[in-house]
C-alpha cells in the first residue's frame, strides 16, 4: 500500500513537472491578458492625490534610491539640462554655426535632447509672457550637421507666426519635457522624472500610506495611458470638443494633453494625430506604419498586442528604459511571452522553420522583420524609427500601398531582389495568408 502511494505520488510530480514545463510561456501573464477592462473615460487617480503638489525626484530619492538610480541613467531623466550647470550637455559643434543662425550658445539656456538631435530653449517674452524660444538650427547627432529647425511647418503651420522668436516652447513642447507642466503650467523640473509617470506626490511623500498612481496596477490598456501621454503624435483637443479650427487657436495650439496627470482618462485631453488606413498622412505611411519618431503608440494602439492587453512596460522597464537599440535583448525580448508551435506563435516548431533564415543570421532577428525601420527623426536624418506596428508588412503591400520600398523588412535586407521577387519568395514558403495576395483599397 505504502509502496502504491509512493508510486502514485511521483507520477503526480512528474505529471505536475511535465506540466508545467510545458506551459505556454504567455501563462504568467494570464492574470493581466483577462483583467477586465476599466473602460477609458473612468478616473483612477487616487482621490487623496488630487489634493496633491509636485515635489520633484530629489524627494522621491529618499525613500525609492532604487527607482531614482535606474531612472537617473535613463534618457528620460536627460531630455531638458541645463547648459549653464553644466557645459558638457551640449552635444553640438557650435564652431560650425551657420552665419544665419539667430542664437549663440550664450544665448540657450537648456538643451532639448541629445540621442537623434539636440535643440535650444532660449529665452523670450512672447504675448507678453516670460517665455522660452527654439534657436532655428538644430544638431542632428546621427549626420553630425547643423540643420533649419522650423517647428511651424506641420500642422502648427496656420497657428503660430512663421518665426521662431514667435514661437513659444510653453504651449508647442514643454508639457511632454518639463515634469509638472502638463496639468499646472509650472516648470516643476526639467524632464520626464517620477511625478510625470505616477503623479504628484505631495501626499505620498509626507505619509506613504497615501496612495500614489502605480501605472500596472489597472487594466493593461489604462497602463498604456501613461507613456502615450507623450509617445504619441496629437492635435489640439479643442479641435474636438469645441469644433475650432487650427486657425482659431492662433497662439495657443497645443501638441500635448494639457491638463493630464497619471490615472486620469487620457481620451478626455487628448486627441491623437488622424490616421485611416490606405491614407498617407504627413505623421503615417497608408499602412498605419510612423514616417516620424515619438509616434510608438499611434502604431502600437492598432496593433493585435495592443488589444489583448500587451502594454508598453513588458516590453520596456519604466525606470531603466531598456530595451533599446543601444541596450538590445535580441529575440529573447520576444521570446518571453512567444514559443515556437505555441497558442500565440510563431506556429511553426523551430526558428528556421518560421524565418526561413539560419538562426545566427540577421535575418532570424524578431525585430527586423517585425518592427523595420520605417520612420526618421527629421528629414534629413537616416532611416532609424522603428515601427511599433507589429504585424508582419508583406513585400506586395509595401508596393500596394505606395511606400518606399527601403520601409520593407525583407527589402531593407535585398535591395537587389525587388519587392516582387520577395513577395515570390514568401510565396515559396508558405508563409502567405491567401488575401494578402490581393492589393489593399487605396483612397
Ligand atoms: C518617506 C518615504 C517615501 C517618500 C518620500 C516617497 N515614498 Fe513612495 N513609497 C514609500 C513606501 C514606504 C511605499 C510602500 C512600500 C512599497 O511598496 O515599496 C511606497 C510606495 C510607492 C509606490 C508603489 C505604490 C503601489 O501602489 O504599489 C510608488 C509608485 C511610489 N511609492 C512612488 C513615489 C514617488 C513618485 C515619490 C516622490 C514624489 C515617493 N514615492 C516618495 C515611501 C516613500
Ligand atoms: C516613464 C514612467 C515612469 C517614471 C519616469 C517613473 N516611474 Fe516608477 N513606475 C512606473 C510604472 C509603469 C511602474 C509599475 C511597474 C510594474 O508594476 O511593473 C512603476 C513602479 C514604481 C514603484 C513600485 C515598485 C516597482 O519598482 O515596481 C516605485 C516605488 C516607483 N515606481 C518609484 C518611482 C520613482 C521614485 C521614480 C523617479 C525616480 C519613478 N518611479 C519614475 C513608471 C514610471
Ligand atoms: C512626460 C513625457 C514622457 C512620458 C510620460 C514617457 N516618456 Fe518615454 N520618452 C520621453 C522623451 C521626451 C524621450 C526622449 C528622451 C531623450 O532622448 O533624452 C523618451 C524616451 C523613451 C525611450 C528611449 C530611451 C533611450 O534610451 O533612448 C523609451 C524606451 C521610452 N521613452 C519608453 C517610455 C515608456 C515605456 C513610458 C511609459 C511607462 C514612457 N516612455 C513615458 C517622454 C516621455
Ligand atoms: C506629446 C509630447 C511631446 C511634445 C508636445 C513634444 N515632444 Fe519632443 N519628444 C517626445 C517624445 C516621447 C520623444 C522621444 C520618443 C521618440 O523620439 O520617438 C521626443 C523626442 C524629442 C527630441 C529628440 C530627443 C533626442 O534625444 O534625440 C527632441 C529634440 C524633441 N523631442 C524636441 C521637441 C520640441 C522642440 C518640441 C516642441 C516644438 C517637442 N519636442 C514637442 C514628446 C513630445
Ligand atoms: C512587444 C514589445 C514592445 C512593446 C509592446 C513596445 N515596445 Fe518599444 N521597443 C521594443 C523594441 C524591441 C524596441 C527596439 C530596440 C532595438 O532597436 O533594438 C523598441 C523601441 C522603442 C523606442 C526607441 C528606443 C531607441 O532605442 O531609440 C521607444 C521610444 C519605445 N520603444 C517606446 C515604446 C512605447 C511608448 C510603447 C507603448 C506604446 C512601446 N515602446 C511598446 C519593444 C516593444
Ligand atoms: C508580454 C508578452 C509578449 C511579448 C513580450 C511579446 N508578445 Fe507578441 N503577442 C503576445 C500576445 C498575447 C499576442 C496575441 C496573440 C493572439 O492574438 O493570438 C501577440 C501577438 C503577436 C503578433 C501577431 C499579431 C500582431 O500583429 O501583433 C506578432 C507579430 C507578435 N506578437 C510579435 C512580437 C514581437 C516581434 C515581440 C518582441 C519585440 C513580441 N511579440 C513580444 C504577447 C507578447
Ligand atoms: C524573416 C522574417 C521574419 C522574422 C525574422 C520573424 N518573423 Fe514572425 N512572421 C513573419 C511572417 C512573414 C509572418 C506572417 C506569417 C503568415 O501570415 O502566415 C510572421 C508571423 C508571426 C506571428 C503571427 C503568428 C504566426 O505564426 O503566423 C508571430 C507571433 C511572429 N511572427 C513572431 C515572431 C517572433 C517572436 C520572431 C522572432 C523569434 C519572428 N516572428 C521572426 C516573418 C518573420
Ligand atoms: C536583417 C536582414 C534580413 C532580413 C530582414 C531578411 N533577410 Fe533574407 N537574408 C538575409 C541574409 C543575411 C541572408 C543570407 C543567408 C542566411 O543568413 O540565411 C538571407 C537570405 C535570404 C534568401 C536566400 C537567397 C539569398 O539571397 O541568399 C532569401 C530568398 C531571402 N533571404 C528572402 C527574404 C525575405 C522574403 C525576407 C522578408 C520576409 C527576408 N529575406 C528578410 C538577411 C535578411
Amino acid at each position: 500500500m505504502k509502496k502504491l502511494l509512493f508510486w502514485l505520488a511521483l507520477i503526480l510530480l512528474l505529471l505536475v513537472a511535465f506540466i508545467w514545463g510545458n506551459l505556454p510561456k504567455i501563462t504568467p501573464y494570464y492574470k493581466q491578458l483577462t483583467k477586465s477592462r476599466v473602460g477609458l473615460n473612468v478616473d483612477l487617480q487616487p482621490e487623496a492625490q488630487k489634493e496633491a503638489e509636485f515635489v520633484g525626484s530629489q524627494k522621491c530619492k529618499e525613500c525609492h534610491k532604487e527607482q531614482y538610480h535606474h531612472w537617473k541613467a535613463s534618457m528620460h531623466s536627460k531630455m531638458i539640462q541645463d547648459i549653464r550647470k553644466d557645459g558638457s550637455v551640449v552635444v553640438a559643434d557650435f564652431s560650425k554655426l551657420p552665419e544665419d543662425a539667430d542664437f549663440t550658445l550664450k544665448d540657450a539656456v537648456y538643451t532639448i535632447g541629445s540621442k537623434f538631435k539636440q535643440r535650444y530653449m532660449i529665452p523670450a517674452t512672447i504675448n507678453g509672457k516670460e517665455d522660452f524660444r527654439l534657436g532655428n538650427y538644430q544638431w542632428n547627432t546621427q549626420t553630425g550637421k547643423w540643420q533649419h529647425f522650423k517647428p511651424y511647418k506641420y500642422w502648427y503651420h496656420d497657428s503660430y507666426p512663421h518665426d521662431n522668436k514667435q514661437f513659444p516652447t510653453s504651449t508647442t513642447c514643454d508639457g511632454c519635457h518639463f515634469t509638472g507642466y502638463m496639468s499646472t503650467g509650472k516648470r516643476v523640473e526639467p524632464a520626464i522624472a517620477c511625478e510625470s509617470c505616477h503623479g504628484p506626490g505631495s501626499k505620498h511623500a509626507e505619509n506613504p500610506d497615501s496612495p500614489v498612481f502605480k501605472a500596472s496596477l489597472t487594466d493593461p490598456i489604462r497602463t498604456n495611458e501613461v507613456c502615450l501621454q507623450c509617445h504619441m503624435r496629437n492635435r489640439d483637443k479643442r479641435i474636438e470638443t469645441e469644433g475650432a479650427t487650427v486657425k482659431d487657436l492662433w497662439m495657443q495650439a497645443t501638441d500635448y494633453p494639457q491638463g493630464y496627470e497619471p490615472g486620469k482618462p487620457l481620451i478626455s485631453y487628448k486627441l491623437p494625430a488622424p490616421f485611416s488606413p490606405g491614407k498617407e498622412t504627413k505623421e503615417f505611411w497608408p499602412n498605419g506604419a510612423a514616417k516620424k519618431n515619438r509616434t510608438q503608440g499611434n502604431e502600437y494602439i492598432h496593433d493585435a498586442m495592443y488589444k489583448h492587453g500587451i502594454t508598453c512596460i513588458n516590453c520596456h522597464d519604466p525606470h531603466k528604459l531598456t530595451n533599446t537599440a543601444k541596450k538590445p535583448e535580441g529575440n529573447n525580448a520576444c521570446m518571453k511571452c512567444h514559443s515556437f508551435g505555441s497558442i500565440i506563435g510563431p506556429h511553426q516548431d523551430t526558428l528556421e522553420q518560421h524565418t526561413h533564415h539560419k538562426a545566427d543570421s540577421k535575418g532570424s532577428l524578431c525585430i527586423e522583420c517585425h518592427m523595420p525601420k520605417t520612420g526618421k527623426h527629421t528629414g534629413k536624418s537616416p532611416l532609424t524609427v522603428r515601427s511599433h506596428r507589429f504585424a508582419f508588412t508583406y513585400p506586395a503591400e509595401t508596393k500596394a500601398y505606395g511606400m518606399p520600398p527601403e520601409t520593407n523588412a525583407c527589402y531593407a535586407c535585398h535591395k537587389e531582389r525587388g519587392l516582387d521577387t520577395l513577395q515570390k519568395d514568401l510565396e515559396q514558403w508558405g508563409m502567405l495568408e491567401w488575401e494578402k495576395l490581393e492589393a489593399p483599397p487605396i483612397e
